[in-house]
């Protein structure tokens, strides 16, 4: 497996303030657990960047939501972003959907892959599920933190998802090649964060909605495991 490259991400990524503190883990329970803890403690939560990006070449207990199992097996892209938030509680849903969002719109620019959203937060190629996102909350000292999780089966084989059902599918079996991640999570992080910053800024989440409801499949949930 090609470990992911930190220095090389790290001169690829263009944002303002997403990812530039990046912690890198080989495993972990899940990255937005890991996230949880390091807020919880105050000792570090301090010192905490605001955009800090928790990124793990494997989980042993990636979630999703309502407590489904993640499988992240290596090759994929497993990250959390941190990020403190002035938005009003009954706002943050929506940034699910700007993550999902931004993820397609890169996913179509990069590779040319149709990805749908299944409202309200897994990426979808076809029938079959290519990623998900799950956006937490806590609150810290009356401050409200954003964890934004996002999972991409990226350069991982079918074999690797298939076992346990035959609805996940992989950059690879769509491409048939690897691709390099660290560009991917880079253009990813810029999109969301034009997209993000746009919906703090203005509120407005309509304009923002009708390129969202392009990509939208409101299907019924009907996701299992991985
Ligand atoms: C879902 O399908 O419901 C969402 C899946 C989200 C998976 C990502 S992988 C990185 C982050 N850490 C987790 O444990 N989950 C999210």
């Amino acid at each position: 497996m090609v470990k992911f490259n930190v220095d090389n991400y790290k001169k690829l990524l263009k944002t303002d303030r997403l990812g530039k503190d990046i912690i890198y883990l080989r495993a972990v329970d899940s990255t937005n657990s890991y996230a949880s803890r390091i807020l919880k403690n105050k000792t570090r939560g301090n010192k905490i960047q605001d955009g800090t990006l928790i990124l793990a070449e494997t989980q042993e207990k990636g979630r999703g939501r309502q407590e489904r199992r993640w499988l992240s097996p290596p090759g994929g892209l497993w990250f959390t972003l941190i990020t403190k938030t002035t938005l009003e509680r009954k706002k943050l849903p929506e940034v699910t959907l700007i993550a999902a969002y931004s993820a397609a719109v890169v996913l179509n620019r990069i590779y040319g892959i149709e990805v749908i959203i299944k409202w309200p937060n897994d990426l979808y190629y076809k029938k079959t599920k290519l990623g998900g996102i799950l956006t937490e909350v806590e609150e810290i000292n009356k401050d409200i933190f954003l964890i934004i999780g996002i999972g991409i089966n990226v350069n991982i084989s079918i074999d690797d998802l298939s076992p346990y059902n035959n609805e996940s599918t992989s950059i690879r079996a769509i491409l048939d090649r690897d691709v390099e991640r660290e560009n991917l999570l880079s253009e990813i992080l810029l999109e969301f964060e034009k997209n993000y910053n746009y919906y703090c800024r203005t509120e407005d989440f309509k304009s923002i909605f009708k390129k969202i409801e392009e990509l939208l499949d409101y299907g019924v949930d009907n996701s299992t495991t991985k």
